[in-house]
């Protein structure tokens, strides 16, 4: 359908690009599964995986084969009469990959340096906001809302867009133009809330997470400004969808070091002191 209605009369070789990395993400998606799944299994026959960390990477792999089928689920809502893939869909498909990551992320860290209690309070709330941006992040992908307002901080005439609430209920998912309206300011608000969080770390023992945290956030937010001023090329929408990642994984290393109770002894912080 998608040749029909938006790639009408598109050459072999434009067909052939697309093709390939559609097809190049299938096999990696799979090569993924395969190395993570045969070492996972090896470890566990030979009875080297360390107490108490069978089930979570057990459930890991599970996830990794539902983030295939919720691919699929994804790829199928193009093959209809409507040719884009739906939003909602790809906001799952982000947001399965995401906790993959975190949980993998944790994980390692754990693993590394001790496990650390999972995240509270200030830092707690930067991490939802965080997943909530990303989210709305891809609401405005799925709908191509970013080429929609190419100025900032105003769309159109004010800061709100006329379009605003004119899809009812469901304004929030259906409407490119309030979905980018939210993607912009939770993303203000996670900035403020992440540079406070990473001010409040760089006085303790995690200055340089706390930095990169600082760095990665700062740097995020300013290519989210960029690609939408130059109308959204796939280059610097590439690098904002990977800046969310790095950011998130900076995110994480911070908050799982601060959650170190050996860490914050030495550091003379109550076990429970979050950033
Ligand atoms: C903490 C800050 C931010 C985070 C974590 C973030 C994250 C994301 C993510 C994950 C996506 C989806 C990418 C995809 O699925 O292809 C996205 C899309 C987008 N973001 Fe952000 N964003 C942030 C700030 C901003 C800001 C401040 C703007 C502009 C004012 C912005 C403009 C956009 C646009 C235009 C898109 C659509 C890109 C496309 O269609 O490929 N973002 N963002």
């Amino acid at each position: 359908p998608e040749y029909q209605q938006l790639n009408y009369g598109m050459t072999l070789a434009a067909f052939k690009n697309i093709f390939f990395w559609e097809y190049f993400h299938r096999l990696w998606g799979r090569l993924l599964g395969l190395a993570f799944g045969l070492p996972f299994l090896f470890f566990l026959l030979t009875g080297r995986i360390p107490n108490g960390f069978g089930l979570r990477l057990g459930l890991l792999l599970l996830l990794g084969g539902f983030q295939g089928v919720v691919g699929w689920w994804m790829v199928k809502s193009g093959l209809t009469q409507d040719a884009s893939v739906s939003q909602y869909r790809l906001a799952t498909h982000l947001g399965v990959a995401l906790v993959i990551f975190s949980l993998l992320i944790w994980t390692a860290f754990d693993l590394r340096d001790g496990r650390s209690k999972g995240p509270a309070g200030h830092a707690l709330a930067s991490l939802v906001l965080l997943g909530v941006t990303i989210l709305a992040g891809a609401l405005v992908a799925g709908m191509d809302a970013g080429l929609l307002y190419n100025h900032y901080p105003l769309m159109g005439n004010g800061l709100v867009p006329v379009e605003y609430g004119d899809h009812g209920l469901m304004d929030p998912f259906d409407n490119p133009a309030s979905a980018q309206f939210h993607h912009r300011w939770i993303a203000a608000l996670t900035f403020g809330a992440v540079v406070v969080l990473g001010l409040k770390a760089r006085k303790g023992q995690m200055k340089r997470r706390a930095n990169l945290v600082l760095a990665a956030v700062s740097l995020q937010f300013i290519l989210g400004i960029v690609t939408l001023l130059h109308g959204v090329p796939v280059s610097l929408g590439g690098m904002h969808q990977a800046g969310a990642v790095v950011l998130l994984g900076c995110l994480l290393a911070l908050i799982h070091g601060n959650g170190q109770p050996a860490l914050n002894r030495q550091n003379n912080l109550p076990d429970n002191a979050q950033a």
